[in-house]
């Protein structure tokens, strides 16, 4: 058995809040935060432990906040300093601890420190941000960012060019910079006195930019944005100078990592960070590849499991939702939603859960360009429509994976703009809300959401799905549809047997189970027990279900 360090964050639940798409309380068609606290004892009634909030700073919202022009004030949009003051109180008194999305890769152009530091060559703050002069006429290199044709961009006051990974509009902070680090410190150290419980920190692998910019070999594969020499001592920096000073957890975002990688962000004895969201599954594996899926659990919980903390999800605010994504989002969405979930909740990790996921929401596939908001899209469209593409075609190629996908406004009820708003939303509704809503959730004892409070419990009233060891069974190691695993911790051993399927299917049950006994606790079908005597299960589609061995 692996000794597991035991702390209040590893037994938690997240549950993430897209605070623009949650709830609106005064009509303006954008979620905000008084809604959010209207609409706490939803959340509150999962059993959930901890919110991490989408960004809520001032910015001029080209990237729905994570263009940040002012780390220490809140967005009109979202509300006040007074109403995030109040929200955290509200969590506090349900027994729920509040994480804050940071970006520090990078600000707004809006930003008074870039503001500043384009304003001459020779500004204090030019430092702050990354200027280099022009190579051979052209950009410094060839680097792509995640939402344009290049990561640099000409001033042409100054006549030198800056550094994004991101939009044009979000230049990146010059971390080798101590006056930056710094003014970053200082800010985090602001937010936690104000009794916030920790951070996701966004995009926390791109800290770190290599000497001299060299060109890429291949510069549609951006992998050289992140990960970087020098990274993990601006983490441990961090870490001294902030966070081990309080009791609260932080997440980091880190894209294109590996298990190897993924331990320098948060192993125990390295003093850098907590958890870790990896990006193998979400931004590398566009459909469901059961396999594929194993393979990357197996590899990081061996490279993991009693040395740092991983994360469990299927999507966030970027990704298309995984029932849609991953699952059966048609004939079977119900029971795939809760095999998903049983999956997220009982492999070895904190699990987060997405709003609305609760209810089983789906993708949404919008008629016309226009109905998108996704920066990371319409920038994405116009490069491909200058390039002589068809739109259409250009459209339907962007719409499985369009960010908006997971960002249309959460469902609440039946009534217009599903409850969300009285006014006009920001972004379109999903067209089947009238199916999909919290309403109709909560009068069904069988509902999605009823499952997720049934699924949360469990993991309370049993630590072996926290700290139990997981171990996969060899004989359905390469089954494209069943994946079984077991937890145990001390003399308790749970088994977990899913058909991520649309087909019926058969498991006969080894000989290592002959004279033991198994108690079904939790599944997402009625008709349990048919085959069990004979030496088999026999498991509907999309089936999940939760044993206790004995
Ligand atoms: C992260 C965020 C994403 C944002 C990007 C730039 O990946 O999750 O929404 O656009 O960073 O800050």
């Amino acid at each position: 058995m692996t000794e597991i360090k035991r702390t209040w964050w590893k037994e938690a639940v997240v549950y993430q809040i897209y605070w623009r798409s949650f709830y609106d309380s005064d009509g303006d068609g954008c979620g905000d935060l008084e809604g959010l606290i209207q609409k706490l004892d939803h959340i509150a009634g999962l059993g959930v432990d901890v919110i991490w909030l989408n960004p809520v700073y001032e910015s001029p919202d080209l990237d729905n906040g994570y263009d940040i022009s002012d780390y220490e004030a809140v967005m009109p949009k979202a509300g006040t300093m007074e109403t995030l003051d109040r929200l955290l109180a509200e969590v506090h008194r349900r027994g729920m601890k509040l994480i804050m999305d940071l970006v520090v890769n990078h600000t707004s152009d809006r930003h008074p420190w870039f503001v500043e530091s384009r304003s001459s060559r020779d500004n204090p703050k030019r430092d702050w941000y990354i200027w280099l002069d022009a190579k051979a006429g052209g950009p410094p290199n060839n680097w792509r960012s995640y939402f344009a044709p290049s990561a640099w961009e000409l001033d042409a006051a100054t006549d030198q060019y800056y550094f994004h990974s991101f939009a044009v509009e979000q230049p990146d902070l010059n971390w080798r910079n101590p006056e930056v680090r710094e003014a970053v410190y200082g800010m985090m150290k602001r937010w936690l006195d104000r009794g916030i419980d920790g951070f996701r920190l966004d995009a926390i692998a791109l800290l770190a930019k290599p000497d001299g910019y060299p060109d890429a070999e291949k510069p549609e594969d951006i992998r050289y944005l992140t990960n970087n020499p020098g990274l993990h001592d601006y983490l441990r920096e961090m870490n001294e100078r902030v966070f081990s000073g309080y009791d609260v957890v932080t997440v980091g975002e880190a894209a294109y990592v590996t298990p190897e990688e993924g331990l320098k962000f948060v192993g125990e004895d390295r003093g850098e960070l907590d958890m870790l969201f990896h990006f193998e599954i979400c931004d590398e594996m566009p459909a469901w590849d059961m396999l594929r899926f194993k393979r990357i659990q197996r590899a990081w919980y061996e490279g993991l499991w009693g040395k740092g903390s991983n994360s469990q999800f299927l999507n966030n605010h970027d990704h298309t939702r995984q029932v849609t994504r991953y699952g059966n989002d048609g004939p079977y969405r119900v029971q795939s939603a809760k095999l998903l979930a049983t999956m997220l909740h009982t492999l070895p990790g904190i699990p987060y859960i997405y709003q609305g996921e609760e209810i089983g929401m789906t993708g949404v596939r919008f008629p016309s360009i226009e109905d998108y908001d996704d920066i990371a899209m319409k920038n994405r469209y116009a490069e491909e429509i200058a390039k002589g593409r068809d739109p259409a075609e250009t459209l339907s190629g962007l719409q499985a994976l369009s960010r908006d996908n997971s960002r249309t406004p959460m469902q609440w009820d039946d009534s217009s703009e599903a409850g969300f708003t009285t006014g006009k939303p920001w972004i379109k509704v999903n067209p089947n809300y009238r199916e999909i809503n919290v309403a109709k959730d909560l009068a069904d004892l069988d509902s999605v959401y009823a499952y997720y409070q049934r699924l949360i419990a469990l993991r309370k009233e049993n630590e072996v799905m926290v700290y139990g060891d997981f171990e996969e069974w060899p004989e359905w190691e390469e089954d494209a549809r069943l994946y079984v695993y077991t937890r145990k911790l001390g003399g308790v051993c749970w088994l977990i047997v899913l058909n991520h399927s649309d087909e019926a299917t058969d498991m006969a049950l080894p000989a290592r189970l002959s004279g033991r006994t198994m108690r079904m606790l939790l599944g997402n079908e009625s008709n349990v027990g048919v085959g069990e005597t004979e030496g088999y299960l026999r498991l509907k589609p999309h089936e999940a279900r939760i044993f206790e061995v004995k």
